[in-house]
């Protein structure tokens, strides 16, 4: 754990261990540059306890510059619950309650919301002990799933990449390949089928895919298949799928989807843009829950604000593939350097 604190440039984590469900429990904040600190809180396995350290302070470091390229006030940061397995729902709720007082000693210089293995309910549970926790069920006074529009964004996005390509946002028979289809990807499938596009799906989880299939026609690929031929690519379970050996075997023309830390590293946006597909940066195109959750419930915006936060996305995600495009970069780095440039210029 010492190497991951080390090799991270973030401000400082909280680190505890639950002895009740063996589980570790940790909180990184990257930077409060532009604002408190916020992000998900994330349950799950993981090999190692070091590997769910390394998760969030990396995750944290990815909300910073998804917040700051959003052009919402607030800095990032994440949560990770390492639990051994599944846990009963009473050491559940025990773990949630840990967590809700480590975050509460944080005194609001983060706060945290859903995130993969959370729901809405699981903020109620934190919000009844701190309240630094968005995305609560809107029965408690939240709002809501954040899930839905983090989809909506990433819909607008993949217009924005085909409109990049083609010249035309539209998606009428275009095959787009929906790898984990949980709370953002099957919101996302639907709109996509809704638009015309021609849609592919897998999921670890067999069921959710033959009622993908049943609902909505869709074709399906066992979940470890990637080289699927289409024409986008759209990652929207765990991230870090796209690596050097990867790359060569993709067989689409962009890379577009819902997962956080998609790239297992940096280089892997240059071998993107080398290999002729078109990135759009994780960080850019999953803005979209971030942009609901600090929207409705730190800013006080209305449904036609967020909305219009939303379709933000997709313009800056157009900004950033033409930048790329003159400046000879890949797409990573131009999103890079919208996120640094304000990082560097302050919070407005
Ligand atoms: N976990 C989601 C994300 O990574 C939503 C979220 C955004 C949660 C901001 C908390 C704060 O974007």
């Amino acid at each position: 754990m010492h190497e991951v604190l080390r090799d991270w440039d973030g401000e400082n984590a909280l680190i505890s261990y639950d002895a009740r469900t063996q589980s570790h429990l940790f909180i990184a904040v990257h930077s409060r540059r532009l604002g408190p600190a916020a992000g998900g809180t994330r349950l799950k396995t993981y090999p190692t306890p070091a590997d769910g350290l390394r998760d969030a302070t990396l995750l944290a470091r990815a909300m910073t510059y998804k917040m700051a390229v959003a052009g919402l006030p607030m800095g990032g940061g994440k949560s990770v619950l390492a639990v051994p397995g599944e846990l009963s729902p009473a050491d559940r709720l025990h773990l949630l309650i840990r967590h809700a007082h480590n975050v509460a000693t944080l005194n609001g210089s983060y706060s945290t919301g859903p995130d993969v293995g959370t729901t809405s309910l699981d903020m109620d549970v934190l919000h009844a002990h701190t309240p630094y926790a968005f995305g609560r069920s809107p029965a408690r006074g939240g709002s809501g799933s954040s899930a839905p529009d983090t989809a909506v964004g990433v819909f607008n996005g993949i217009r924005a990449a085909v409109a990049h390509l083609n010249g035309d946002p539209a998606l009428d028979g275009v095959r787009v390949f929906v790898q984990g289809c949980g709370a953002v990807g099957e919101p996302l499938v639907g709109m996509l089928v809704d638009a015309g596009a021609v849609v592919v799906v897998s999921d670890v989880v067999a069921e959710r895919v033959e009622m993908l299939v049943r609902k909505y026609g869709v074709t399906s690929v066992a979940p470890d298949v990637l080289d699927v031929d289409c024409d986008v690519y759209s990652p929207c379970a765990l991230g870090q799928v796209i690596s050097a050996d990867v790359v060569p075997t993709l067989r689409c023309r962009i890379v577009a989807g819902a997962a956080n830390n998609v790239l297992v590293d940096h280089e892997d946006g240059a071998r993107l843009q080398q290999a002729g597909i078109l990135y759009a940066p994780d960080f850019v195109i999953n803005a979209g829950g971030a942009i609901h959750l600090i929207g409705y419930e730190g800013l006080g915006w209305d449904s036609e604000q967020v909305a219009a936060g939303l379709v933000g996305i997709g313009d800056t995600l157009a900004q950033i593939f033409t930048t790329a495009d003159d400046q000879g970069i890949s797409t990573e780095q131009a999103a890079e350097r919208v996120a640094e440039a304000r990082l560097a210029a302050g919070p407005s």
